[in-house]
């Protein structure tokens, strides 16, 4: 690897940072991140500059405290998001916090400028801010227009250039899947103005990996948490290829948060791999369930689920006898930045391989995680060079901590906000469009401008085109506070009324969740969707609407490639209507509603 064909990433902390280095890296040239603090002598020999986002506020000033020396560089640098604003500001614009925006957009682009080489002149990219440029600065040129859904042109300054100073800003994430021809903007900055050469591979990153292994676990061996899941499968036969099949030992846990029939399934998965003869099983349902009895706090609940693991972990390896091993884990970067891993970022929610007791294993050098920089996309395509079948591969991702963190517990007590006053103005816009709009006095946890957000959801009850609807949702979470999720009522009546019930994850409640979610992915194969979907959870609220007893159902199709983002899915009428039918035959199920809300401002999962 030649330093001159190697690109800095500057991470000021956006949910995005490490997945810009990936893209980069996609692209076959090398990237590293750094730090706003590193000295002005790290940023030498660079061929471009990127700066991520943040969840900073460039409007108010917050962490500008950085190597601004890298401006003075002749170096082509581009900014995203936070790193857009701080390029306009530097330059003579002006950032006002306001203009705020998640998800979708439309963009009218100047596609005779070299970064949109090669695209057309509109563009859907992702939005993710509540500060925008309101003034650029006298060298400056706006590139790229935002448009309304009317097709009316604002001039918020959503893509900006300089070609003399070679600095170029998109307010918009080009590095996420969801903006559709990020990765052309990407290679055409690389490239085109950057002129790299390429640099990277993925068959070098698994030789590079392979010796890594070997390096770190010297003599020893792993005891690998295996869950069957894309992640852990694919990091057992990475280490596997490394080790032989004699140190590498498997734990699979039944958590009691399992899918119907799961632990059966992967057993048979493992035996089918090769990797049965070191591979063993507990079923631990009841010490997880103990652990959580009268638990609500879904980040509470997150970390005892992570340190459940642990225990069970321990345990098993002393009853096994297996001294001087590592702790393998099939940890992706998602894990890490969702958890507030690196310095800057905000913790969006713990996941169940990032609780502090990991961390801890980790500094002391305990832990194993081959895959702990990659994405799902990056690992599935690894397991294909490393010859996993399709089948094991394709499989949707189910997190850690399962159903644990789909049922959501209450204490049915007062909330944080006052519901009532929120109220007015969703159903002002939710009537707006002929349809009913009701705020649900349950929290949800979802991601705006790389903040976590805990809020309420809305229930919309009416008939609307896909289309209107999911601008309506777009329009209620940007201009209500406190309101991060929208959920389409699918069944009969327009509620007036809901209730939230005092209840924690019972086993009585798992199991309805566990049949309401068979159904929904039994649905899907059978509809020949399955493939279609990156991942459904269902989710069971502990919401009673009009005083119906029973809980709702939420069934969350999505489309996402790495999981940072996210697009709602329209499923068809009819198989809605057998999802209907079948879900609301459930014991305990009063009502089901289809969430279309995007990730951001939503998260995929609900905890
Ligand atoms: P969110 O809900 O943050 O999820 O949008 C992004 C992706 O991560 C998965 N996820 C987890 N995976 N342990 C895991 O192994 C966890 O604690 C965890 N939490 C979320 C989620 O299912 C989605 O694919």
């Amino acid at each position: 690897m030649k330093i001159n064909d190697t690109i800095a990433v500057i991470d000021f902390g956006g949910q995005y940072a490490h997945l810009i280095a990936t893209k980069v890296r996609r692209q076959g040239v090398f990237a590293e991140i750094r730090q706003p603090e590193d000295p002005i002598e790290a940023f030498g020999g660079y061929r471009g500059i990127i700066i991520s986002g943040s969840p900073s506020l460039a409007s108010h000033g917050e962490d500008t405290d950085y190597t601004k020396e890298i401006y003075d560089l002749d170096m082509p640098i581009l900014g995203f998001c936070f790193g857009h604003q701080e390029i306009a500001k530097h330059y003579g614009g002006k950032v006002i916090h306001g203009g705020r925006e998640w998800g979708s957009s439309q963009l009218q682009l100047s596609n005779d400028h070299p970064l949109f080489s090669g695209l057309g002149s509109f563009e859907t990219v992702w939005m993710s801010h509540f500060d925008s440029v309101a003034e650029i600065g006298p060298d400056f040129k706006e590139i790229g227009v935002t448009l309304t859904p009317d097709g009316v042109a604002e001039h918020r300054y959503a893509a900006i250039a300089s070609d003399s100073l070679k600095r170029y800003g998109f307010q918009f994430h080009p590095e996420v899947d969801s903006t559709v021809n990020g990765d052309k903007m990407i290679s055409n900055f690389v490239y085109g103005i950057c002129q790299c050469s390429p640099s990277w591979s993925m068959d070098g990153f698994i030789e590079r990996k392979k010796e890594e292994i070997k390096k770190q676990v010297g003599n020893k061996s792993v005891f690998l948490l295996a869950s069957g899941g894309v992640d852990s499968t694919v990091a057992a036969v990475l280490i596997g290829q490394v080790l032989g099949p004699d140190r590498l030992h498997l734990l699979h846990v039944d958590n009691g948060f399992m899918r119907k029939n799961e632990s059966q399934n992967v057993l048979k998965l493992f035996e089918k791999l090769g990797l049965g003869s070191n591979l063993h099983f507990v079923n631990a349902t009841d010490t997880f369930l103990n652990a959580l009895s009268d638990v609500v706090d879904p980040e509470t609940k997150r970390r005892i689920i992570g340190d459940t693991f642990i225990e069970v972990f321990e345990d098993q390896a002393n009853k096994i006898g297996i001294a001087e091993h590592l702790l393998g884990q099939g940890t992706i970067y998602p894990d890490t930045i969702e958890s507030g891993g690196t310095k800057r970022a905000d913790t969006i929610k713990t996941h169940h391989n990032r609780v502090p007791a990991i961390e801890d294993m980790i500094r002391q050098g305990k832990i194993i995680e081959p895959l702990a920089e990659l994405y799902k996309t990056e690992v599935r395509e690894l397991g294909e060079l490393l010859g996993i079948p399709q089948e094991a591969l394709d499989r949707h991702p189910f997190p850690g901590p399962g159903l644990g963190v789909r049922l959501l517990c209450s204490s049915g007590d007062a909330l944080d906000v006052d519901l009532a006053a929120i109220q007015p103005a969703v159903s002002e816009l939710s009537e707006q469009t002929q349809v009913a709009g009701l705020v649900l006095p349950i929290r949800s946890v979802g991601v705006k401008a790389d903040l976590r957000a805990y809020e309420y959801p809305v229930l919309i009850s009416g008939k609307l085109p896909w289309n209107s609807l999911i601008n309506l949702v777009s329009a209620l979470t940007s201009e209500v506070e406190n309101i991060n999720r929208c959920i389409w009522n699918l069944s009969s009546g327009i509620p007036k009324v809901a209730r939230p019930l005092a209840t924690t994850a019972t086993r009585e409640r798992l199991d309805i969740l566990r049949e309401a979610d068979f159904i929904v992915m039994d649905s899907l194969k059978s509809h020949n969707l399955y493939h279609e979907i990156w991942q459904c959870p269902t989710v069971l609220l502990p919401i009673e609407l009009d005083g119906q007893p029973g809980e709702m159902v939420i069934i969350r199709p999505i489309i996402s490639e790495r999981g940072m983002t996210a697009a709602p899915v329209e499923l068809p009428t009819h198989l809605l209507l057998e999802l209907r039918g079948r879900i609301l035959d459930l014991p305990g199920v009063s009502s089901l509603a289809l969430d279309i809300t995007s990730k951001p401002p939503a998260t995929i999962e609900w905890e």
